[in-house]
């Protein structure tokens, strides 16, 4: 476990106190929850069907972007990332176009991505146009979350290609590498981030890092980022119907299953993971009851899975993180569920702060611990959990709670964002490409070769990518 210090601000004080019920918000929340559970439902038919759902859901993310316009030039965009305007969905915008995952596109040249600091109070979105401008959304977790952050860095440096598609060929290299390598340093441990920038620089370099077709370069870097969130939400939805296969079968009361961090859309884009497995089981009408995590410090389970479910119509209970211990002992959970945000060869996960801990609960009660993850973020580079850069996030975080500081000014903090469960205390990862059980090295490969094959046969992804300006 290596510590990496990051300081990034931390999230903004807590917002005024809420106004009266919105209705356009109420109705928001309301599409929302429709979109989940008809998502879910979905999952729960048949995988073509999925298939077809998420390309339907993957063209209205990607598809409906108006004609190009001349974009902004990457210094105007740098301007709006530093003061970001909140936009709230108005009364006569269809809430379904306007929020489905944790991002959408305004237009040919802005993304926009919804401000989870901000929730569940506020519904604010704050637009990205360039690489800068995503890499400042992940750094201060506007957007968090492994596949998520993976995302939108890889629609920010396509948009920073298509802004410097008329640039001279050195002036681009030097755009693109130096984005591409702020992106990389945003935050160290989800592994997906690092991956999505790679795909993309890799279509670059094999046009030619001082090819004269900016607009080709453009096009191509464009054409791997929306092939990286359609298969995101391919993915996941596949993930979800493989994990409902871990559920224990319980008789006669609800399951009981406990939740770490968020890992609902908000996390991951139209599916959830862990949270995806727990959607398609509700959509499925089993009995569930979720104890959700509050996850000091950054409270991702109090402020955004509570969001989700209550949105979702799941029962769930909110616990102190501390809870989950006797909650255990006393036999009121049958499964804990959570996310990954780097899985190493040897299956060693690094995940949010706090899932170490639940992991050697589960171990003591005799409880299955299982991780659900897409094989985006495995990281067979990464040979065991010792070796995952570990993000060190700021003390505000733990002395603060929403800009109300609980402990004495200048009381020194440790602030780990995640930590590594060994393999040997997991007992099943749960993917894309089914439920891979120890040991995990050889089921992981297994894995990922399975889905190079299935994707080189069908790409989720088949929309045109919007033309670039010669
Ligand atoms: O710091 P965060 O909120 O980005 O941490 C997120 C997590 O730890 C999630 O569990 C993980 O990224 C998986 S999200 C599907």
């Amino acid at each position: 476990m290596t510590a990496t210090t990051d300081s990034p601000s931390t999230p903004e004080p807590a917002a005024p106190e809420p106004a009266p019920a919105d209705p356009s918000r109420r109705r928001f929340f309301r599409q929302f929850a429709g979109e989940v559970i008809s998502s879910a439902a979905q999952v729960v038919g048949a995988v073509s069907e999925l298939r077809d759902r998420s390309a339907a859901e993957a063209s209205v993310l990607l598809g409906d972007r108006p004609k190009p316009s001349a974009g902004p030039s990457v210094a105007g965009s740098a301007a709006s990332a530093a003061s970001p305007a909140p936009v709230t969905p108005t009364d006569d915008a269809p809430v379904s176009a306007v929020f489905r995952t944790p991002f959408r596109f305004e237009s040919d040249t802005t993304l926009l991505v919804i401000d989870q600091r901000k929730l569940p109070d506020q519904l604010v979105e704050m637009p990205v146009r360039t690489a800068s401008d995503a890499a400042n959304a992940i750094k201060l977790m506007v957007v968090r979350g492994a596949p998520a952050i993976g995302q939108v860095a890889a629609i920010g440096l396509a948009l920073t290609a298509r802004i410097a598609a008329k640039s001279h060929p050195h002036a681009r290299r030097a755009i693109l590498e130096g984005q591409a390598d702020a992106l990389r340093e945003a935050r160290p441990t989800a592994v997906n981030l690092r991956w999505a920038v790679d795909r993309l620089m890799a279509r670059y370099h094999a046009i030619g890092d001082l090819s004269k077709e900016g607009a080709e370069i453009a096009a191509a870097m464009d054409d791997e980022a929306m092939a990286i969130v359609a298969e995101a939400n391919d993915d996941h939805g596949r993930l979800a119907e493989a994990g409902l296969a871990v559920l224990p079968e319980v008789e006669g009361r609800p399951l009981n299953v406990l939740t770490h961090c968020n890992t609902g859309p908000l996390a991951c884009g139209q599916f959830g993971t862990a949270l995806g497995v727990v959607q398609a089981a509700h959509a499925q009408d089993r009995p569930l009851r979720v104890w959700v995590d509050e996850t000091r410090p950054y409270l991702q389970g109090a402020r955004l899975t509570a969001w989700e479910l209550q949105q979702a119509g799941v029962d769930h209970t909110l616990i102190p993180d501390m809870a989950a211990g006797p909650l255990l002992a006393q036999g009121e959970v049958d499964v804990i569920l959570v996310g990954a945000d780097r899985i190493a060869a040897n299956g060693d996960t690094a995940n949010k702060i706090g899932t170490y801990t639940l992991a050697v609960l589960a171990q003591r009660h005799g409880v299955p611990f299982v991780v659900c993850a897409p094989l985006s973020s495995v990281d067979l580079e990464t040979r065991e959990g010792a070796a995952i850069p570990i993000e060190d996030r700021p003390a505000d975080e733990v002395i603060e709670i929403r800009g109300v500081r609980i402990a004495p000014a200048g009381t020194p903090v440790r602030n780990p964002a995640f930590d590594v469960t060994p393999a040997e205390l997991i007992t099943a990862i749960v993917t894309e490409e089914g439920v891979i059980r120890s040991p995990f090295g050889e089921g992981l490969r297994a894995a990922m070769d399975r889905r190079d094959a299935r994707r080189a046969a069908d790409r989720p992804y088949a929309i045109e990518p919007a033309p670039v300006e010669a």
